[in-house]
C-alpha cells in the first residue's frame, strides 16, 4: 500500500521536526525579532512521534529524517532514534544538524541506527560564522564534522545556503574543504520561507551562477553525476579523483515539485504538505484524543490527497506567510 497524491507522486519520505529549539540562531532561519515561544507543552511526546513514524512506514514511507530546530537538543533523542531505527520497513534514517553536538553523539547515533547526517555550514570563516549564526562557534561545528566522518555516518553531507555579499565569495573554498574531507557539499538557493527567508530575498544567487563560479575554478575536475545520489532534489558533480561531490539545490530557479516525494511533520504534530505553501493537516488533536491507527491512517491519506502541485516561491504575496523555517528544519 502506498501513499500516492492526486498528481501521481508517491510519498516515501518524511521529515520529522522534533523541536523548534536551536543552539544557533541563523540569519536566514530566524529573523532577529522572532521570539521563540516555549512550546514544550504542545510538543508531541517521543512515544507519539515514534508511533506516527511507524504508521507512516506502514503506509509506504521508507525514509525518515529527523530535523529541528536542532534535533540533538531534544531530550532522550537517542531513545527515539533507536525506536525508529528498528522499524522493519525503513531503508534510511538520517538527521539534519548544525553539528555542534555531534562530537558527543555521532558514535551513539550510528549505533542506534542513523545511517547518515546532513550538516548546515555556510562559512569557514570564524568571524563570519559568529555573525551569521548570531554567536556560534565554528570550531565546534568543525569537530562535529570530523566526528561524523569518523563514526561512519557516510556520506556526510554539508549544506551551504548561498547568500550574495555574505558568503558567496567562499564557494571555491567550500569545494576545496569538501574535497579535502571527502564530503558531499550542497549549495542551496535561498528560499523565501518565513520572515527570515523573506529578508534574504535580495541575497538570492541563482543556481546557474553558483555553477559558473564552481566551474571557473574546478572545470576539468567536475564530472556530472547522471544517476543522482539518493532521491532528493540536488544536481550533482563528482570531483575527479576524490570521494567528494558537489550538488546544487535550485528550489527557486528550477523547481522539482514534479518529483516531490516528501512531507514534513512539525514537533507539535502538524503535517506540512509543501514547504512553500500553507497547507497542513493537524494530527496532534487526533493522536492526543485517542485516535486508533486506522483513524490516523485515514487522516494521513486525506492529507496526501490535499498535497499541492507545486510551491509558490515566485509569487510575492505568498512570501513570508509560509511556516517558520525554524519549525521545519529545511
Ligand atoms: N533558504 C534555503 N535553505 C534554508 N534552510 C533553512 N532556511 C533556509 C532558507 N531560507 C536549510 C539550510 C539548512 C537546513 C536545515 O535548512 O540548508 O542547512
Amino acid at each position: 500500500m502506498a501513499l500516492v497524491d492526486s498528481f501521481g507522486r508517491t510519498i516515501r519520505y518524511l521529515r520529522v521536526s522534533v523541536t523548534d529549539r536551536c543552539n544557533l540562531n541563523c540569519d536566514y532561519c530566524r529573523s532577529a525579532g522572532q521570539v521563540l515561544l516555549p512550546n514544550n507543552h504542545r510538543l508531541l511526546s517521543l512515544e507519539e512521534i515514534a508511533r506516527l513514524v511507524r504508521i507512516f512506514t506502514e503506509l509506504g514511507v521508507e525514509r525518515i529524517r529527523l530535523t529541528g530546530g536542532e534535533p540533538l537538543l531534544r531530550k532522550n533523542i537517542l531513545s527515539l532514534i533507536k525506536e525508529i531505527g528498528s522499524l522493519p520497513h525503513l531503508t534510511e534514517l538520517s538527521l539534519s544538524t548544525n553539528a555542534l553536538l555531534l562530537a558527543r553523539y555521532a558514535h551513539a547515533m550510528k549505533q542506534a541506527g542513523v545511517s547518515r547526517v546532513n550538516i548546515s555550514l555556510d562559512t569557514l570563516d570564524p568571524a563570519r560564522f559568529a555573525t551569521l549564526t548570531r554567536g556560534g562557534d565554528l570550531a565546534g561545528v568543525l569537530s562535529g564534522i570530523s566526528a561524523a566522518v569518523e563514526a561512519g555516518l557516510h556520506p556526510v553531507k554539508v549544506n551551504m545556503v548561498v547568500m550574495k555579499g555574505i558568503n558567496d565569495q567562499e564557494i571555491p573554498e567550500m569545494v576545496s574543504f569538501a574535497r579535502q574531507h571527502g564530503l558531499v557539499l550542497r549549495f542551496i538557493e535561498t528560499m523565501p520561507i518565513g520572515e527570515a527567508g523573506r529578508e534574504m530575498e535580495d541575497r538570492f544567487v541563482p543556481a546557474e551562477e553558483i555553477l559558473t563560479q564552481i566551474q571557473a575554478r574546478f572545470a576539468s575536475d567536475l564530472i556530472p553525476v547522471h544517476q543522482p545520489r539518493g532521491s532528493g532534489p540536488a544536481r550533482y558533480y563528482r570531483i575527479a579523483g576524490t570521494e567528494a561531490e558537489v550538488g546544487i539545490i535550485s528550489a527557486r530557479s528550477r523547481h522539482f515539485c514534479d518529483t516531490c516525494n516528501r512531507m514534513r511533520l512539525t514537533s507539535t504534530g502538524k503535517l506540512v504538505l509543501c514547504l512553500g505553501r500553507e497547507d497542513r493537516m493537524d494530527l496532534r488533536t487526533a493522536i492526543k484524543g485517542g485516535a486508533d491507527d486506522d483513524q490516523l491512517k485515514d487522516q494521513i491519506r486525506a492529507a496526501v490527497d490535499l498535497k499541492p502541485e507545486r510551491h509558490q516561491f515566485d509569487q510575492e504575496e505568498s512570501h513570508g506567510k509560509t511556516h517558520a523555517m525554524s519549525a521545519l528544519g529545511g
